[in-house]
């Protein structure tokens, strides 16, 4: 655990495999002046020995500086409420999950069928045009939980296989409208629906596709950026592949009972990201501009790369992560790591996470021929019970959700996997 105290024998060994961690001990905490390019320093898998020195590190240096200072003024020293959690709390527990029932589904079959009747285009799929007279309500009950409860839910009882594939796609958007109605657009050229799957039969080999479209694992993170994020099981892996989530507040707490400076760090405009939907320059991943609520949203590959995708070299327009920076990262995924919930979604699961408020993650997997793992994601918002963005994401934000007069709004209901498709776009998440 990223907690774990070291030993004297233990530090010198990090001190030998580190030595460069020592460079930040006479560091004031309260400047993050960047001391060599951090991309030899953090990867886009988290490297807890790394993290637990550079901890190390901080706490002689914060021991030897008088402590770590105070929160940014008007933030709170603690986040209460339900969308306080930890995995542990929640584990046992399945008050997160809600069982469709025969009357359920009758109901969706005869949405699905009123709604296809309509011959409508799949962004006109909305509440008016795939009834759900009772289950309806239940799902927009379910949808004030998202915003303003625990940050997340699982639907259960629905077989994918009895639907075609067009039918899926409409089910979930039909019942998704119930929830959050708007759909934001996931890649630059304006794709509305993504297929998550290791798509080994695109010309696109593994090592160069995006994680979305591979099988590696995805270390914590958030969506850069819908409010609502929606998972759609299709079909699972033969083995590992879990989904995993964790809560932004709880993680919050921890940090500012033991770490104010990271707080700071997190909070200030000093981040640079080069990949995405576009680039951005001198931005937080913490935000505290949401009626009280603090926001924390952060994609980890565009701010470390991976081997496929590395950020900009051009030190000129993006400089490299500094220590504390990338002490800060870490911070986040350890505590993440350790109060996170891993969700075994299965076929005909819906899994609705308020990405605004939860990060989350993913096992690597090994599929079979028989059992291929496969997600329909969604992004999503409620305009009326919608979160308020901050100034800081609403550019990126707004390109999911506003019109872009450049961009022409499709739904790709085949997947990835079909032969041919080239994969080495990377808009989205990681
Ligand atoms: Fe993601």
């Amino acid at each position: 655990m990223p907690s774990q105290q070291l030993s004297s024998e233990e530090n010198d060994g990090f001190s030998a495999k580190f030595p460069n961690i020592e460079l930040r001990e006479d560091a004031n905490p309260a400047q993050h002046t960047p001391l060599y390019p951090s991309l030899a320093r953090i990867g886009y898998v988290p490297d807890l020995e790394l993290h637990q020195a550079r901890l190390q590190s901080s706490r002689k240096r914060l021991q030897a500086s008088g402590g770590v200072g105070n929160l940014p003024k008007e933030w709170p020293q603690v986040l209460q409420g339900p969308l306080v959690w930890s995995g542990s709390d929640l584990q046992t527990s399945n008050e997160w999950v809600y069982n469709f029932s025969e009357i359920d589904i009758k109901e969706i079959r005869s949405g699905l069928e009123h709604c296809k009747g309509l011959k409508l285009e799949l962004s006109q799929v909305k509440k008016t045009s795939f009834p759900l007279p009772r289950l309806g309500r239940i799902l927009e009950d379910l949808s004030s939980k998202l915003h303003n409860g625990r940050g997340f839910f699982i639907l259960k009882g629905l077989d994918p296989k009895e639907f075609t594939r067009e039918d899926n796609v409409i089910l979930y958007l039909g019942i998704s409208s119930y929830i959050a109605e708007q759909r934001g657009r996931q890649s630059h050229d304006g794709s509305l629906i993504t297929h998550i799957t290791d798509a080994v039969l695109s010309n696109t080999p593994r090592p160069e596709r995006p994680s979305l479209y591979s099988n590696v694992a995805q270390p914590y993170h958030n969506d850069i950026t819908p409010d609502i994020l929606a998972l759609y099981c299709l079909n699972s892996a033969i083995s590992g592949g879990k989904n995993c989530i964790a809560s932004s507040w709880t993680v919050y707490n921890e940090l500012a009972a033991t770490r104010l400076d990271i707080i700071r760090t997190l909070a200030e405009n000093s981040w640079n990201t080069a990949g995405g939907f576009t680039p951005l320059k001198s931005h937080a991943l913490l935000y505290n501009n949401s009626k009280g609520r603090p926001i924390l949203n952060f994609s980890r590959r565009i701010l470390t790369s991976n081997d496929n995708f590395p950020r900009t070299r051009d030190f000129s327009l993006f400089e490299p992560l500094t220590e504390a920076q990338a002490e800060a990262l870490d911070a986040v995924n350890f505590t993440a790591v350790k109060h996170g919930l891993e969700i075994n979604l299965l076929p005909g699961d819906m899994c609705f996470i308020n990405n605004l408020a939860l990060l989350h993650g993913r096992n690597a997997f090994e599929d079979s021929d028989e059992s291929k793992r496969y997600f329909l994601r969604l992004w999503l918002r409620d305009p009326e019970r919608a979160w308020d963005i901050p100034e800081g994401l609403r550019k990126v934000h707004d390109l999911v959700f506003q019109p872009q007069p450049d961009v022409e709004d499709h739904w790709d209901i085949d997947p990835y996997s079909a032969k041919g498709h080239e994969l080495k776009s990377s808009t989205n998440c990681g």
